[in-house]
């Protein structure tokens, strides 16, 4: 009989481990052959741990379950049967290109990889020079996933076109948005279509060295993209002749230390080369002068997990999904206080409103959805009236939101929406890396004046706003800069929130 089970540490932490020991207990007891191999997660959190027995050549689920359930599922009495997998509504609406095979293959097994497709991206580039590697990369339409959505492929030419003995990749898996864990979720369980990715970059601009900046936080993920770089390395996918073709390219794994600021560029460049992860000015632009001070590719991973697909496929393939100047997927990552948790991948420009309250099911607490932030602490609190808007980079831009690394953080009627505003400008204080004024000492006296207005002193509200329009106009980076927009998004959308307060004080 053959199962699997997420190693994924959002399903280990619901007990994936656990219900693995039971159906392994019971396999034993009553003397049933099974094969279990653990995968990463197909993204339904709320499904967790999902066990997948394999029927007919077909996965069914059953789930969320737990070790009681483990003799149930072995007999195929259990009540959490949930039927074939890839027929769940969930996984049906899905246009899975970056995700393709999470879920689905041994993540640490480079035959499964390549029986789904792997390298196959990494083959084609290899008969490509430097210049079409770009150019395909400008054609899909690719733009930075970490959050900015700068063009990916233009990103490139600017470190192809740069003249200099040693270039670099840097992946920026600092993933530390609230609410996001895609980077996680790629690591974990399809970690080669990082590498493949990561090469493939290398092959187009000219590095022959990368590095993975990943999170302390993330002990599986460092766990796993160890280990798949090894295995990559003995298989010849890295190395000085990669995959027999001559060209170079080999990448190191490196710990950061939990700064949310070093998810930020030049602030990450500092940290990966041993220095305090302050953030630097730009220019001079990575691409030019990054990595000791050489031409470097920073891209976040979904970015770079998203190049394999390009090339297997084809730019045009890519491209052909999207709205507007957003093409191809974007990794959504639904959480928050809401029904249905996890992972959906589709083309650009899906409704706020079928995200939330379709997929997602509403609330977790059953209550009326209030608002949800959309792009990590910095992005703005949308109400239910903006539920209409499209989730591109420009559609929601429009709309004063942020679509940043996709995550979408639900908050149902009971959130202080005041006490929202405190925390943004509190976040900020704390992850302040000091540099810059406006954010260093402006977080700090925005905590004050929101507790000013809590207290009833309106007249601090005029004077909020005079802060955030200086900390978005000063600020060196996007964290003092974007600040400004979770908070004043509060006092736009949910005005209540703030002069309620007042009336209670008077
Ligand atoms: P940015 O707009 O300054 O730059 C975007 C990227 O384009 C950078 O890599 C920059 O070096 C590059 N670039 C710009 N012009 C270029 C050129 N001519 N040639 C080559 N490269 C060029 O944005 P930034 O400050 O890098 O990122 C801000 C975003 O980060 C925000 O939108 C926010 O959503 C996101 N963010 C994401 C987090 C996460 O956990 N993923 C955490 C915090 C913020
Ligand atoms: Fe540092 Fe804040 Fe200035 Fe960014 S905005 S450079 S985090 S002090």
């Amino acid at each position: 009989m053959k199962i699997t089970v997420p190693m994924d540490s959002a399903a280990k932490a619901v007990g994936a481990d656990e219900v693995v020991e039971a159906l392994l207990a019971v396999a034993k007891d009553k003397g049933i052959e099974i094969d279990i191999t653990r995968t990463g997660t197909r993204g339904m959190i709320w499904l967790e741990p999902l066990v997948e027995v394999e029927i007919d050549g077909v996965r069914h689920g059953f789930g969320p379950a737990t070790p009681a359930d483990a003799a149930a599922i072995l007999d195929g009495s259990s009540d959490k049967a949930l039927g074939p997998v890839e027929a769940l509504d969930w996984m049906k609406r899905q246009t899975r290109l970056t995700f393709a095979r999470v879920g689905i293959i041994d993540p640490l097994s480079l035959d499964d990889y390549q029986a789904h497709g792997g390298l196959a991206g990494l083959k084609r580039a290899l008969s490509l020079t430097g210049q079409e590697i770009t150019d395909e990369v400008k054609a899909s339409g690719l733009r930075g996933r970490g959050g900015a959505g700068f063009p990916t492929g233009i990103k490139w030419q600017t470190v192809h076109d740069a003249d200099a003995p040693q270039k670099y990749i840097v992946c920026n898996a600092d993933e530390g948005d609230s609410g996001t864990f895609a980077d996680r979720m790629i690591m974990e369980g399809d970690p080669f279509t990082l590498i493949e990715g990561m090469a493939i970059a290398g092959l187009g601009v000219g590095a022959t060295k990368g590095y993975v900046y990943l999170r302390s936080e993330y002990p599986d993920a460092i766990n796993v993209m160890r280990k798949a770089v090894d295995i990559a390395r003995k298989a010849g996918v890295l190395g000085a002749d990669v995959l027999g073709a001559g060209r170079a390219f080999d990448m190191e794994i490196r710990m950061g230390a939990g700064a949310y600021v070093c998810g930020e560029e030049t602030s990450l460049l500092n940290s990966l080369e041993g220095k305090r992860g302050v953030v630097r000015a730009k220019p001079p632009l990575p691409a030019l002068e990054g990595f000791l001070g050489r031409p470097t590719v920073v891209n976040n991973v979904i970015s770079l997990a998203t190049v394999p697909v390009i090339f297997e496929k084809g730019a045009q393939h890519y491209a052909d999904f999207g709205l507007g100047r957003s093409r191809g997927t974007v990794t959504l990552q639904i959480a928050g206080n809401v029904a249905r948790g996890g992972l959906f991948e589709t083309a650009f420009g899906i409704g706020l409103d079928e995200v939330v309250n379709d997929l997602g099911g509403g609330t977790l607490s059953g209550r009326p959805v209030k608002a949800v932030q959309i792009g990590g602490p910095l992005g703005s609190y949308l109400p239910v009236s903006k539920f209409d808007a499209k989730l591109g980079y420009e559609e929601l831009d429009s709309q004063g939101g942020l679509l940043g690394h996709a995550g979408l953080v639900v908050f149902d009627d009971t959130t202080d929406m005041l006490g929202m505003a405190r925390f943004a400008m509190e976040f900020c204080a704390v992850e302040s890396c000091g540099k810059c004024t406006p954010c260093r000492i402006g977080a700090v006296r925005g905590v004050e004046t929101i507790d000013r207005i809590a207290q009833g002193d309106m007249e601090a509200l005029p004077l909020l706003a005079d802060l955030c329009e200086t900390m978005k106009d000063g600020s060196l980076c996007a964290l003092g800069g974007f600040t400004p927009l979770p908070v004043m998004s509060a006092v736009t959308h949910f005005p209540d929130a703030f002069s309620q307060t007042k009336e209670a004080a008077e």
